[in-house]
């Protein structure tokens, strides 16, 4: 078996990127001994914070995100940090540092109440000569490189430094992330589609007339019938979709106009789509490819689809046909 280290070693990344991604490893380690503890820790208590997009962090968040900036900081390769759970940016001292990480320590935290899965997202980008939030509006194309932690009934790093997707399990006993499954691929068609399909009052007509045409099933213009999953948490989506197939779909609605979508641009919708589309897969904002955006804002919301490339075009199609 070929350990993360050892994998590293064999790609030609640098021996600092090598540090970060070890950085990030050891603190998703951290990160799936604190949320095993469960009730045991109070993990699954609300804290009387808000975190800067308005939501009630859980002590878990606070937690898991000072475990990653402890691990982000002992790497000394990281000049500055975007995290969710922290409103401006974090200048470290390393100034000089060639790396800058956006982070959701714990995305889908909520899930923990029912002990649902959880993840861990990280994006990498070089380091710039300023030190203010402009540094990060960088368009997600100029990532580094992008993973997440899964903390399932395994705890998964799901790994891409520009070449190719990697999966590594955990073996909790020797405390490894071992290769699991080397260069991902999306199947470019599906038959599986993800969508909270509570907002559908609120969906714009391209994605209501794709759902529609999906749910229709074998007797609609499709041909074909369609399953349909929603974990209510990005990793677990997002990793089904990078096993077996399929589309996921959080849209631009008119629930709260004043947002674009909900996801966030730095740190989930830009380290996910690199993930798909390094797997063969395509990530839109409906009109745009995501990795093409250039961020506003440190913590942007955007809409995404993303998953099997057949799809997404379809779906862009649509987007530009109701544009007509
Ligand atoms: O951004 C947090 C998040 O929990 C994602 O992980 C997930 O995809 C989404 O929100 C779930 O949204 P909803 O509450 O609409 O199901």
């Amino acid at each position: 078996m070929t350990d993360l280290t050892q994998w590293l070693q064999q790609q030609a990344v640098t021996p600092a990127l090598q540090q970060l991604i070890l950085a990030l490893a050891e603190a998703g380690k951290d990160i799936a001994a604190l949320i095993a503890q469960g009730g045991l820790q109070g993990v699954t208590e609300k804290s009387s914070t808000i975190n800067v997009q308005g939501e009630t962090q859980m002590q878990v968040d606070i937690q898991s995100h000072a475990l990653a900036m402890d691990h982000i900081t002992e790497s000394q390769v990281v000049a500055g940090v975007v995290s969710e759970e922290a409103e401006q940016a974090i200048w470290l001292a390393t100034a000089d540092a060639p790396y800058l990480v956006c982070m959701d320590p714990l995305d889908g935290s909520s899930n923990l109440a029912i002990n649902g899965v959880v993840g861990s997202i990280f994006s990498i980008l070089p380091a710039q000569a300023m030190q203010e939030d402009t540094a990060f509006l960088q368009p997600g194309a100029q990532q580094i490189a992008a993973a997440y932690v899964m903390y399932g009934p395994a705890t998964l790093l799901v790994l891409t430094v520009g070449r190719g997707s990697h999966v590594f399990t955990l073996d909790p006993a020797l405390r490894k992330f071992q290769l699991t499954a080397a260069d991902l691929s999306i199947a470019p068609d599906t038959s599986e589609f993800a969508i909270n399909a509570s907002n559908q009052r609120y969906w714009q007509p391209a994605v209501q007339r794709y759902v529609a045409e999906c749910v229709a099933g074998l007797a609609g213009p499709r041909g074909r019938d369609f399953n349909m999953r929603w974990c209510a948490s990005m990793v677990m989506d997002v990793h089904r979709i990078l096993s077996r197939g399929g589309v996921f779909l959080y849209p631009r609605d008119h629930k709260q106009p004043a947002k674009a979508g909900r996801l966030r641009l730095l740190y989930e919708a830009n380290p996910m789509s690199l993930l798909v589309t390094q797997a063969g897969g395509a990530s839109i904002t409906g009109e745009t490819d995501v990795l093409a955006l250039v961020p506003t804002h440190i913590h942007q919301r955007v809409p995404v689809m993303l998953g099997a490339k057949q799809e997404i075009d379809l779906i862009a199609h649509y987007h530009q046909q109701s544009q007509a």
